[in-house]
């Protein structure tokens, strides 16, 4: 059914990657399908006709690494803006610099605290919680920094993110909080970040530039009224990569791998700047989204290509997913880790396919992390499926 030497289910970073690589290192025809209507996964962009705003259809995607093998890749395709990355927050009528540092502790408790002194209030603070086992989150996050800072910056935010009382929420979501006794409020501590500057979506353009590479979209593997379904594509001993959900591709045979959603609801302002920044959390209970973003200030070099007085925001609610929503983050249970290997054991077993990214391993990645893994899995499980010529 394909004219294609591999098939890969999936236009995410991951299929884009693999792809990419068998074309060049063996020089085989690809033949990539998606069920959505554009390339890119999660990661995908347009830019609104109104506003010449670029928008992050699956939530804001900010790239960073450390990793030098996939920042030397990735800018074989696109450059990238010196956007850095930082984060406010909107507390009891106030905007506090997040993560947790010095400029939020001062700000909060009215001070002027050295470092030291600063840590010292926050061990002092979660010292008096420090006492036994945290049999929730709640207990947990008083144990980490305290109940002032964990009240008033993540019991509610994670309670909107969980849609649970974190009383009601394992400790182990929380392994720790960082803060730092310092005024830096760069988010990521990576070596290199920024954002494509031609956006998302030229970047990944660039990554199937090459002839041999063929790109279907609107095709389900699943369905088997078009031709490029498992069957068939089985039948002709085609090699595939697929980077859609495993328990899906099992029929949920062993039970379903559970997810958590956002649920994004746009607002137009008729305004230059609505934040003053790219990112507003609300830290409190009486908004129910857990934050907000405001597309143009990823892209402050853009501002002669927007339409003045026009801004874009996102309000983000996130939720549980049932099957048919976005899935999103893993919720990664015991009962879900437990049925997420026995998929992983079956899959290992499937003749000519290989498994990989987020769905397919049941695995939150960041992009560098699925580049990285893409890179690898293409050495190590595809090119051996290859048949070189
Ligand atoms: P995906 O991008 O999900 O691609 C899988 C593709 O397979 C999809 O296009 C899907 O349509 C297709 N598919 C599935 N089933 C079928 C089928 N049956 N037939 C055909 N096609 C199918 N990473 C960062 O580095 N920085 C960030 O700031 C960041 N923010 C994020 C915010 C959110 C809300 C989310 C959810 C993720 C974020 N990520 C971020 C992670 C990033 O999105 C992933 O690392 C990346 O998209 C994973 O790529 P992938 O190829 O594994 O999966
Ligand atoms: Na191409």
């Amino acid at each position: 059914p394909a004219n294609a030497d591999l098939v890969i289910v999936g236009a995410g970073l991951f299929g884009l990657t693999v792809a990419q690589q068998a074309a060049e290192h063996a020089g085989v025809r690809v033949l990539i399908i998606d069920v959505r209507d554009h390339i890119g996964g999660n990661a995908y962009s347009y830019f609104d006709k109104e506003t010449g705003i670029e928008i992050h259809k699956y939530g804001a995607h900010l790239f960073h690494t450390s990793n030098r093998r996939v920042w030397e890749y990735v800018n074989r395709f696109t450059e990238f803006t010196d956007y850095v990355h930082r984060v406010y927050a909107t507390h009891d009528g106030e905007v506090y610099p997040l993560p947790i540092n010095l400029g939020t502790i001062n700000q909060f408790f009215r001070a002027h605290y050295t470092p030291a002194e600063a840590r010292a209030l926050v061990e002092r603070q979660a010292g008096e919680h420090a006492h036994g086992i945290a049999r929730n989150l709640d207990e947990q996050g008083k144990k980490l920094i305290g109940q002032p800072l964990y009240e008033a910056f993540i019991k509610n935010y994670t309670a909107k993110q969980w849609q649970t009382d974190p009383a009601e929420l394992p400790a182990s979501i929380i392994r720790r909080l960082p803060v730092r006794f310092n005024y830096d409020n760069r988010y990521f501590k990576d070596t290199w970040e920024g954002l494509p500057k031609n956006g998302y979506t030229a970047w990944f353009e660039r990554m199937i530039a090459d002839p041999r590479i063929e790109v279907k979209l609107g095709v389900d593997f699943f369905d088997e009224s078009q031709p490029l379904n498992r069957r068939t594509l089985a039948e002709a001993g085609v090699p595939v990569v697929y980077t859609g959900p495993i328990d899906r591709y099992f029929d949920y045979e062993l039970g379903e791998l559970k997810w958590r959603t956002v649920d994004f609801k746009e607002r137009r302002y008729d305004e230059d700047d609505h934040f003053g920044c790219p990112v507003m959390n609300y830290s409190d209970a009486d908004v129910p989204y857990t934050r907000a973003i405001e597309f143009k200030n990823f892209n402050p070099e853009r501002a002669e290509s927007y339409a003045p007085g026009k801004t874009v925001v996102w309000e983000e609610y996130s939720r549980f997913a049932r099957r048919g929503d976005e899935p999103y983050y893993p919720i990664n249970t015991d009962e879900d880790k437990s049925i997420y290997d026995q998929y992983r054991t079956k899959a290992q077993l499937e003749p000519n396919t290989v498994f990989g990214g987020r769905l397919g391993t049941y695995q939150y990645y960041d992009m560098h992390q699925v580049i990285d893994t893409a890179l690898t899995a293409y050495v190590e499980e595809v090119a051996p499926l290859l048949n070189r010529w």
